[in-house]
């Protein structure tokens, strides 16, 4: 059985990803998974707790469990907290990951580091793993560079940029997708963006892709589904999935709200090379339904 450290299992991504190891792949991989604040307590993780921006720490975690393969999913992912703490932020999205990079390099082992469709600022989507970045919030600036540095240091990385992800999450998690559930399930009245478009992906879908090249392709390569949406067309999606009765979804721009982190709009990605290599998302209805069970959760 091979190795596979996956750092942030503790957060969405990483715990799906480890939820779709247990349901797919048991006897494939053996998974290392680090956490810094919230425990893992999923049985086939060997759980560590570290600080990914402690470098010794870093080096005893490569030095003692000799991963086979990384998937780097821990990050200050949240656009607002990276505007309000630059420097922790940098921390963990530039500096770790490339000190991540230097030791996969070191190893000769496959390392995919999650990026984001924030990359861009919104203004000529669909966009292509060839197109100039042009981020413009922090967080996304900061992505920007790591994917910069990970590649100049470590040119067999893979850069998977991620869409806005949905689905199952660990009771901590924060997600879009939980609110819209939870809103939903106590009938409350939501507003939501009728322009920002996005190409979402289910959790397990992101996982058995992340999974599937993983190994296969270097480079940067564009991870979302094949269909465009708003977060108001995507409340309508999972009202109908769901069968939520009388659901209160209003659409709102969002030009009529102060933002911490400028946003952009439209950062739908064209995903024809992750196509090529083998990765069809199903129809966002069809991810949805495999979710159903989440309203009595
Ligand atoms: N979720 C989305 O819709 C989305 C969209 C596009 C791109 N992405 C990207 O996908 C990846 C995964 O995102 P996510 O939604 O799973 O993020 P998340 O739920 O916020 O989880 C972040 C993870 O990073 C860990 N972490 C943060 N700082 C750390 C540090 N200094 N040392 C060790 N671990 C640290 C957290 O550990 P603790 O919780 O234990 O502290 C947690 O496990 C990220 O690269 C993100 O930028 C996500």
């Amino acid at each position: 059985m091979q190795k596979l450290l996956i750092t942030g299992a503790s957060g969405f991504l990483g715990w799906n990803i480890a939820r779709y190891i247990e349901k797919h792949h048991k006897d494939d991989w053996h998974i290392i998974g680090s956490y810094q604040h919230n425990p893992v307590n999923l049985t086939n993780v060997e759980a560590i707790q570290i600080d990914l921006t402690n470098t010794t720490a870093l080096n005893t975690v490569f030095s003692q469990h000799k991963p086979d393969a990384v998937i780097h999913a821990a990050a200050a992912s949240k656009p607002a907290f990276c505007e309000q703490h630059p420097q922790t932020a940098y921390a963990i999205n530039v500096f770790s990951s490339l000190k991540i990079a230097e030791l996969c390099k070191k190893a000769s082992i496959p390392l995919i580091f999650t990026s984001t469709d924030l990359v861009f600022d919104g203004t000529n989507a669909p966009y292509k793993e060839t197109d100039p970045t042009s981020a413009v919030s922090v967080y996304g600036k900061q992505k920007v560079e790591a994917e910069k540095g990970i590649l100049e240091l470590y040119s067999d990385a893979l850069i998977c940029r991620m869409p806005l992800m949905f689905g199952d999450a660990p009771a901590h998690a924060n997600l879009f997708f939980s609110f819209v559930l939870n809103s939903l399930k106590a009938g409350k009245e939501l507003k939501l963006f009728c322009d920002d478009i996005r190409v979402p992906v289910s959790g397990q879908v992101a996982s058995q892709g992340l999974l599937h090249v993983l190994g296969k392709a270097s480079g940067i390569l564009h991870m979302g589904g094949d269909e465009q949406v708003t977060r108001y067309d995507f409340g309508l999606k999972i009202v109908e999935a769901f069968g939520f009765q009388n659901a209160d979804i209003k659409p709102i721009s969002m030009d009529d709200v102060d933002f911490l982190a400028h946003p952009s709009k439209d950062v739908a990605m064209d995903c024809g090379k992750a196509r090529a290599l083998g990765f069809h998302p199903p129809s966002l209805a069809t991810q949805l339904n495999s979710l159903k069970y989440l309203v009595s959760k």
